[in-house]
């Protein structure tokens, strides 16, 4: 699958995506030449600041264009307190993942230092862990409607939609994924005893469909019991497939444990089509401008598409650079260091060379 030229479509979007996408670039950018390939990218503009000077959140036609054009989606973040209702990121980010029907959403989560985890006495093998949610289903399809709005008698309903199709396939991802890694468990996690319909759902396919991977030791968690055992013993986890909502939670709790948002990574694939690859925060309002976003999470997030597009040695040495970079200290202040974004960008270079 490695090729010659990689052509990425960048998104950076809003806040700190403007500012972490470009640096995480250049990272890519130097590996890539390192290691023989060519990086072709074109930036997109779309976000908030188009969205209110236009009107136009994305073209209609830059949802054809983009799998047919590109090898993959580079994506910062979108979210902007000047746009009401987040309108843009739900048709942008949104729309890609459920236009281009991307419904793995690969959420590896690994300690890449471990005084970075806030855990006591836990270390990098501790913490080592992917979350597979599904991407486009569940309470995200926005499928509900407000009734007398703006009255005292107002109703607001928001339906988890869940397909027999929807929750099959994520589930075979994990599966999937954990016989190729060699991983031994596979968690489903759910809320079951109270969400009883789609509860049952979840549950009667994860046994079906665990029955072709006898490999594989499964276990079912209710969501609330979960985000307990991976505070107490993040361990006993190695692969956990879960639907929309408690997948993103999930997720920004596992950034925590290994050392934060500045250090999470995502991948939202359809296996043989376009993958949209983001880090896992957001656009950080509070810090955005002041140059001390944490670029990691977005460079590790271009080694994750690196790798999925077949340029293994050029992931691991831009993993490798991060690791000297933390184990040295250079970090942004997130991650309790003293450098800011362009600090941090050039000393991973460095390491790079
Ligand atoms: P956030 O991830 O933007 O920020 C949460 C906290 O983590 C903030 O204190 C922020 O400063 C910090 N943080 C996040 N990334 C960081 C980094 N790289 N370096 C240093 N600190 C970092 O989440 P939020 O505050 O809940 O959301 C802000 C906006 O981002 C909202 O509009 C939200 O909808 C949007 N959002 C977008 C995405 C996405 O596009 N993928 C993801 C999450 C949130
Ligand atoms: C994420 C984000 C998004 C989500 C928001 C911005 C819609 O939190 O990618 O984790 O909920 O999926
Ligand atoms: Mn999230």
């Amino acid at each position: 699958m490695s090729q010659e030229v990689l052509k990425i479509a960048s998104l950076p979007g809003d806040g700190i995506g403007q500012e972490v996408v470009p640096a995480a670039l250049r990272v890519m950018e130097a590996a890539a030449s390192r290691f023989g390939f060519e990086l072709e990218v074109e930036t997109l503009p779309y976000g908030a600041d188009h969205y209110l000077a236009t009107g136009v959140t994305m073209p209609e036609l830059e949802f054809e264009r983009l799998p047919a054009q590109f090898d993959a989606i580079f994506l910062g973040g979108l979210g902007d307190p000047r746009v009401r209702g987040n309108v843009h990121a739900r048709d942008i980010l949104l729309g890609l993942r459920f236009r281009l029907d991307l419904y793995i959403n690969y959420r590896p989560i690994r300690l890449w230092r471990e005084s970075l985890c806030p855990l006591k006495g836990k270390g990098r093998q501790d913490v080592n862990f992917v979350v597979f949610r599904e991407n486009t289903e569940g309470l995200y399809t926005n499928s509900g409607g407000r009734l007398r709005p703006g009255t005292a008698e107002e109703v607001a309903t928001q339906e988890m939609i869940c397909t027999r199709m929807g929750v099959e396939r994520i589930i075979r991802a994990a599966f999937e994924h954990a016989r190729d890694r060699g991983l031994r468990r596979v968690c489903l996690s759910d809320k079951a005893n109270a969400l009883t319909h789609v509860g049952g759902l979840w549950r009667e396919t994860f046994a079906h469909v665990s029955r072709e991977y006898p490999e594989v030791e499964t276990r079912a968690e209710y969501i609330d019991a979960l985000c307990m055992h991976l505070i107490r013993s993040p361990e006993q986890f190695d692969v956990i497939v879960t639907g929309n909502m408690f997948g993103d939670i999930l997720t920004d709790l596992g950034a925590a444990l290994q050392g934060g948002l500045g250090l999470a990574v995502s991948a939202n694939r359809h296996p043989g089509r376009i993958g949209l690859y983001e880090p896992v925060h957001g656009t950080a309002p509070d810090i955005a401008g002041k140059g001390i976003a944490n670029p990691l999470a977005a460079i590790l997030t271009g080694a994750l598409l690196f790798e999925h597009q077949g340029q293994r040695p050029a992931a691991e040495a831009i993993e490798v650079a991060v690791e000297a970079a933390l184990e040295a200290n250079e970090t942004t202040p997130d991650l309790g260091g003293v450098l800011d974004m362009e600090g941090v960008t050039r000393a991973v270079l460095a390491h790079l060379r």
